[in-house]
């Protein structure tokens, strides 16, 4: 019997980081190994994510999850007891079918991905394997231990500061290994903390675990973080530490323009003011530099800056196979961020994660900002041999639980590589 028969399905509400209620599945296989899975939920989400189902009404000001949770309970659970399960692309069609909507409304985003995340753990279980390694098998790639990018500084949608730019990221590119690179992210992160308190600033922290200081300036917070990299006694760029930055532009995107440090950009201003932070500072990654309805805008930065950065589309692509195949076409970028409820099931994620391969394109695996104690996204990063995850600060423990998962599987897997994968020109980033 090379099938999976499962005995038992069961939801219900729990909190996410934010406080916020998302949902825990339960699957029992009739072997009686149990998997569970939770859902994350993101705050600067992109128009075409697929959708989770909220209950609106007065409880949890209308953001409880009990209608989702009730259809896991009710009619998932009826078709995944109804019949046995060759393969997961069989347990997730089945779902999409289900759903039948094509944004997975009906249901909820929230509802599938989190089935689905603990099917593919089922799946795992009954092959033998850890979910990493039946990623990568299931992928057929080699599997790698992904360069962590610790959100030290948080802005946007994610902290009440004025800083614009919502994410700014420190990777540890040049360090040898996965332990070394968590122990230069913390020590960088501390010394962070140490310099914003010299100098008076908040250490209050964003939803991701990064600081949130009252500033404004992106150039504020590029000087911050790198002095805290050489105090650390770190150097910057490709051979230390580098910076990504997700400035997530739908954020200060109206009508048409940017508005960023007082003014207003088009986007050939806006991607100008990104040549001169790249030019003067080692950034490596730029994630949502643009708003994701402002198409033209992708394919002309990407050519003017994708040789010396990673251009990474985030909500521009929502994990989505289509989205990602139609952006290689049109080079609007040279990378694309994976998160499983974006899109809303394992294979469509693992479809996604091909076809940006196929395409010439990296990834980089990624947590929400609304998070759970669930490190499904490790093992993705780890089995997909991406070689880049974004998993918040290297503090709060719904992010460090993805970072001590990766510590986890390189200490069970000690010949597994750390490190990036090069897809792109090499010429970038500063030293
Ligand atoms: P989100 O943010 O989870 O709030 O969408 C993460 C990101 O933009 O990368
Ligand atoms: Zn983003």
């Amino acid at each position: 019997m090379n099938e999976l028969t499962f005995t038992d399905v069961h939801a219900f509400q729990i909190l996410d980081s934010r406080g916020y209620p998302t949902l825990r599945v339960r699957l029992t296989s009739s072997n009686g190994t149990w998997e569970t899975a939770s859902a994350p939920s993101g705050a600067s989400t992109g128009a075409h994510e697929a959708v989770e189902l909220r209950d609106s009404g007065s409880l949890y000001s209308g953001r409880g999850v009990e209608t989702a949770v009730a259809g896991i309970n009710t009619s998932i659970r009826e078709l995944l007891l109804s019949r046995t399960w060759p393969s997961q692309r069989s347990v997730d069609t089945a779902l999409c079918e289900l759903d039948g909507t094509a944004d997975k409304s009906r249901l909820g985003a929230n509802a599938v991905v989190a089935v689905s995340m603990a099917s593919a753990r089922a799946f795992a279980t009954f092959s033998g394997q850890e979910l990493h390694a039946w990623i990568g098998n299931s992928l057929g790639q080699p599997e790698r231990l992904p360069v962590p990018h610790f959100n030290v500084l948080n802005g946007g949608a994610h902290a009440a500061n004025p800083l614009a730019f919502q994410e700014f990221m420190i990777a540890p590119t040049g360090a040898p290994t996965l332990p070394e690179a968590i122990r230069w992210g913390s020590e960088i992160y501390h010394a962070l903390g140490l310099t914003l308190r010299q100098k008076g600033l908040s250490t209050g922290l964003g939803d991701e675990g990064g600081y949130a200081p009252e500033i404004s300036r992106p150039e504020e917070a590029l000087e911050l973080i790198t002095a805290a990299i050489t105090d650390a006694g770190y150097v910057t760029g490709p051979s230390g530490v580098t910076i990504a930055l997700d400035p997530a532009a739908n954020y200060f995107y109206h009508e048409g323009s940017y508005d960023l440090n007082g003014r207003s950009y088009n986007p050939s201003q806006l991607t100008k003011y990104y040549e001169g932070l790249i030019s003067d500072y080692p950034i490596r990654s730029l994630e949502d530099p643009l708003a994701e309805d402002d198409p033209y805008g992708w394919p002309e930065l990407t050519a003017l800056l994708g040789s010396r950065v990673q251009v990474v589309g985030d909500d521009l692509f929502v994990t989505n196979p289509d989205r990602v195949r139609k952006g290689i076409q049109e080079a609007a970028a040279n990378s694309v961020l994976i998160k499983p409820n974006q899109i809303g099931t394992v294979t469509e994620t693992l479809d996604t994660l091909t076809i940006a391969e196929q395409g010439g394109f990296t990834a980089m695996v990624s947590h929400r900002s609304g998070e759970t104690e669930d490190t499904f996204v490790a093992d993705l990063a780890v089995g997909s041999g991406c070689g880049q995850l974004k998993s918040g600060a290297p503090a709060r423990g719904e992010r460090v639980a993805k970072y001590n998962r990766l510590l986890e599987i390189a200490d069970a897997f000690p010949a597994l590589p750390y490190g990036l994968v090069e897809k792109f020109s090499k010429d970038r980033g500063t030293s």
